[in-house]
């Protein structure tokens, strides 16, 4: 697993301050980070592939700095958008996949076996030359779950994976995501895809008011909202 380090992390958007004091050292496998609309989840899932980088304080990656050294991050740490379709860009479901991998100083056969690999584990291997905006909302975010794993990260960061997916779609977003062998950091409201997780933080008006077992942060967490 990688070691991802908040030290005194801080954050504002102008003058509103929506992390502070953020301390945190993450080694396990599964991560969930649970906390109401506008506690600042986004704001610190995004801190740890270097899409925002904090106010004051610093976020590293193996001891690699997000806010110097963002693309080697970003190499390592990949990111699942709530909204799938923010992140296919390609038409077809196969350009999408083999797009992850344009930079990748790969050749054509290794990307190629690469997106069929994909393609397979995810149940699309008819659809490679499909649309990609005319999967079902599952399809989608199981390609972008696709387009990230392709490059082989060693951590996975997903903020609200299910919350637009329907219960099934949800369920089945939920389980790709709990077989991949990467290191996940998940931001949810889906409480119970928490149960089998190493650690759950609860995220408060921008601090962090529980850091522990799942089966202690959710009680923690309908203790906060009620
Ligand atoms: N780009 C931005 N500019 C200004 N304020 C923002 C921006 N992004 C988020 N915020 C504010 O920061 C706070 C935390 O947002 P966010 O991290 O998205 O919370 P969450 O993911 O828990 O809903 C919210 O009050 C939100 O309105
Ligand atoms: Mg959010």
């Amino acid at each position: 697993m990688s070691e991802i380090v908040f030290d005194r992390v801080h954050h504002r958007y102008g003058e509103r301050h929506v992390l502070r004091d953020i301390r945190l050292r993450l080694t396990e496998r599964r991560i969930g980070v649970i906390g109401a609309n506008g506690s600042g989840k986004s704001t610190l899932a995004r801190m740890v592939n270097g899409l925002l980088t904090p106010t004051s304080g610093t976020v590293t990656v193996d001891g690699v700095d997000t806010a110097r050294k963002g693309a080697r991050v970003r190499r390592q740490v990949g990111f699942v958008f709530t909204d799938p379709d923010t992140q296919i860009v390609m038409p077809t479901v196969g350009e999408d996949l083999a797009f992850s991998l344009r930079r990748s100083g790969l050749d054509k056969a290794q990307i190629a076996a690469r997106v069929t690999e994909i393609l397979e584990r995810f149940g699309l291997r008819d659809h490679a030359d499909h649309p990609a905006h005319l999967l079902s909302g599952g399809q989608k975010q199981l390609l972008a779950l696709g387009a990230v794993l392709i490059r082989r990260p060693s951590v996975i960061v997903a903020d609200e994976p299910t919350t637009l997916l329907d219960l099934r779609n949800a369920r089945i977003v939920a389980s790709a995501l709990d077989a991949v062998d990467q290191q996940v950091i998940v931001v949810t409201h889906q409480l119970p895809l928490l149960d089998t997780f190493d650690r759950v933080i609860v995220v408060d008006e921008g601090a962090i008011v529980f850091d522990g077992a799942p089966a202690d942060a959710v009680p923690a967490y309908r203790e906060l909202i009620e």
